[in-house]
């Protein structure tokens, strides 16, 4: 289960304001569990956790085995909540340096042309053996017409018709909502293999729907257990949620003290697209009616190198949240030289790990004096069932929390204001 620590936090509150808190985030879980708060309709990210059903996980597992022998690429075609999830756990679980197995890409989570045209020139350029490359092709957006997914999804689509033939609808494989949208327009036209998001399940909220489940099993990762993890969490999380309280009361108290931004960081460097995906999650949700924490994410000990200074001494409107991971991955250790001519013997013999655990408790402290309030979220090892735990920890946590805001954490109306400005702009 996933632990808080909030000592870091406590002498910045007291203890009657923290009471206060507790008791509202115990009223917000309420109205979550009992489906009685603001966008109520969309709760289904709890509900396909408590009904799991194994029949899709086992399709998804079935398909993912055969792209993973047949793909040299797969490329995951989607923006926001639609690819977040799945970058957050493939770049946690699975190797940095490794050219082993079906490589995955990511396409249609921006503009830009250069980018799409190297993809292109990418894919279309042999392996080294001069076979060509086999290509793989996962479109996934909810509405079935956000802009950026569509662009890169007609550009591929076309070179994978053309190179494929028939074979192209095999290879092409859609996730979108049940019905409606031109994306399932398309996936009728074109008989594709469809997998769906369900209604009451929003983009961020879709990691552990095919959404995230199929990019992240042709990673080469458990879905079964990243699947139950999550389960496990709920499960947990149904009989008490006291460290998640306790993280959401704090959270909430800042706020309401006229902080601005939450510093969500971590020391693990496998852990920083998974920052990026509770930043979305959190700044998506929470951002709205003039309310909310800016989620600023920091890839430390890099960053401290870089804005550490103005968490350090710049203005005193922020909190910190670290997610902190127990276990070494590995027992990898700094080696004894003989002449110490770098004067580093001083930590021969030690982990790695032990060391990024200094820095971490060293950061801590020294953010704590210099006035920015630090939480601890604590997971016991980096793997496939905690990181399914911890997804559906924030998950909770940012609905509770949203709801202590008394607004609606599951829409993003203000999303529509640059689209409706660009598409003025572009004459649609
Ligand atoms: O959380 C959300 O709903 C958004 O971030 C969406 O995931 C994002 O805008 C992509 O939308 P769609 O899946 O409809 O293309």
């Amino acid at each position: 289960m996933i632990k808080t620590n909030i000592e870091g936090a406590l002498s910045f509150t007291n203890d009657a304001d923290f009471k206060k808190a507790f008791s509202k985030a115990e009223e917000a879980l309420e109205h979550v569990k009992n489906g009685t708060g603001p966008g109520s309709e969309w709760l289904g990210w709890r509900r396909i956790l408590a009904e799991p059903n194994d029949a899709m996980l086992e399709k998804i597992d079935r398909l993912s085995s055969q792209i993973r022998i047949q793909a040299d690429v797969f490329i995951v075609c989607g923006i926001g909540g639609s690819f977040m999830g799945a970058k957050a756990v493939i770049d946690a679980l699975t190797p940095v340096f490794s050219n082993r197995g079906t490589e995955i890409v990511f396409a249609g989570h921006h503009m830009g042309g250069w980018y799409l045209q190297q993809l292109m020139e990418y894919i279309k350029t042999p392996k080294d053996d001069g076979s060509p490359k086999s290509v793989y092709l996962n479109v996934i957006s909810k509405s079935g017409g956000t802009l950026e997914t569509a662009l890169a999804f007609r550009t591929i689509r076309k070179w994978m018709h053309e190179t494929y033939g028939d074979e192209a609808k095999e290879r092409i494989i859609a996730t979108t909502g049940p019905e409606g949208g031109i994306l399932n327009q398309i996936i009728d036209k074109e008989g594709y293999t469809k997998f769906i998001i369900p209604d009451d399940v929003g983009g961020r909220y879709s990691v552990l729907t095919p959404v995230g489940l199929l990019p992240i099993a042709v990673a080469g990762v458990d879905i079964q257990t990243f699947y139950y993890g999550a389960v496990n969490e709920y499960q947990a999380l149904q009989n008490s949620a006291e460290e998640l309280l306790k993280y959401a009361a704090v959270r909430y108290i800042m706020h309401e003290k006229g902080m601005a931004i939450d510093v969500i960081g971590t020391f693990e460097p496998e852990l920083n697209s998974f920052i990026g995906w509770i930043q979305q999650l959190m700044g998506e949700s929470e951002g709205k009616e003039g309310k909310g924490l800016f989620p600023v994410s920091a890839a430390y000990s890099t960053d401290l190198h870089s804005f550490g200074q103005l968490i350090q001494q710049g203005q005193r409107n922020m909190m910190e949240t670290l997610l902190v991971v127990e276990k070494a991955l590995t027992s990898f250790i700094v080696t004894e030289e003989k002449d110490d001519v770098d004067k580093l013997n001083y930590v021969a013999g030690k982990k790695f790990h032990e060391i990024n655990s200094h820095a971490l408790m060293g950061t801590t402290q020294a953010h704590i004096e210099g006035g920015v309030p630090v939480i601890h979220i604590r997971m016991e090892k980096l793997n496939a069932q905690q990181l399914g735990g911890l997804i559906y920890f924030y998950e909770l946590l940012t609905a509770v929390y949203v709801y202590m805001l008394g607004i609606n954490p599951f829409d993003q109306p203000g999303v529509e204001d640059y689209k409706k400005a660009m598409f003025k702009l572009l004459g649609k």
